[in-house]
């Protein structure tokens, strides 16, 4: 596990965005896992300003989103399919058909998980996944459970969870999808190298939790520990408490 400490949001959005670009650099037809929430946003935003800038290129990326809310049209302003095109896929040159995202809209869960793990395998597997962290210490939407789910998954969000997200929804967590697919454990155990982005003094405490505590499921990040390429990008206040 790496820890580097940066100053501020900004200056983790440009770290976290330098390793991303090195990992196309050095691999331009790579695999990225990525993911939503807003602590990658200022992330996606600087690869946008260097892909604008003729400094990275992503014509022969692919890339496979973590997760998606179960029965959300992918039209929703809020759905992660729209998330990534707003925040990344509109803007830089990834091909549409280079995209992958767990579909929303296909109610059948036990079909969609088995196509998604499907769609993960045939393109060989992450080379880098990119990671937010829930306060609860959830990535993707593995939330706290009593085993680590292994594949792609339909989970129940957790009240917190449905808590910490209705500000996407007018603040109405009536609004809030209360189920997602997300990608398991496993798969994002067996990405080749795993990036996470934390920020704010509201996740210092589950950092703390999660990188200097016992590996547990009832945590699913602190697995990450014995991840064999794990980085995270915390600004001060998130990495306050280590
Ligand atoms: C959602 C996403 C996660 C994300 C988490 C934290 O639940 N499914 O991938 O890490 O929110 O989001 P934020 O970065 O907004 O704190």
């Amino acid at each position: 596990m790496k820890i580097i400490r940066a100053k501020d949001y900004y200056d983790m959005s440009r770290k976290a965005a330098n390793i991303i670009s090195a990992q196309v650099i050095l691999k331009p037809d790579c695999v990225l896992g990525l993911a939503t929430g807003g602590t990658p946003v200022g992330t996606y935003k600087q690869l946008v300003d260097w892909y604008n800038k003729g400094d990275v290129d992503f014509s022969e990326v692919t890339t496979v989103n973590l997760d998606e809310y179960r029965g959300l049209p992918k039209e929703h302003p809020e759905s992660y399919w729209s998330f990534m095109h707003r925040n990344l896929f509109d803007l830089v040159n990834v091909r549409p058909e280079a995209i992958n995202l767990p579909d929303g809209t296909n109610m059948d869960a036990k079909a969609e998980c088995a196509r998604y793990d499907a769609v993960i395998k045939s393109v060989g597997g992450i080379d880098l996944q990119l990671l937010g962290i829930g306060h609860d210490g959830h990535i993707g939407f593995n939330e706290p459970c009593d085993v680590f789910e292994l594949g792609t998954h339909c989970v129940d969000l957790k009240p917190e969870t449905i808590e910490a997200n209705k500000r996407f929804f007018d603040g109405n967590e009536e609004l809030v999808p209360k189920q997602a697919y997300t990608m398991g454990i496993k798969t994002i155990m067996q990405a080749r190298k795993v990036l996470m982005v934390a920020n704010g003094v509201g996740k210092a405490e589950i950092i703390k939790k999660a990188f200097f505590g016992p590996v547990t499921p009832e945590i699913p990040a602190s697995i990450l520990q014995m991840h064999p390429d794990f980085i995270l990008v915390g600004d001060e206040e998130a990495l306050s408490l280590i």
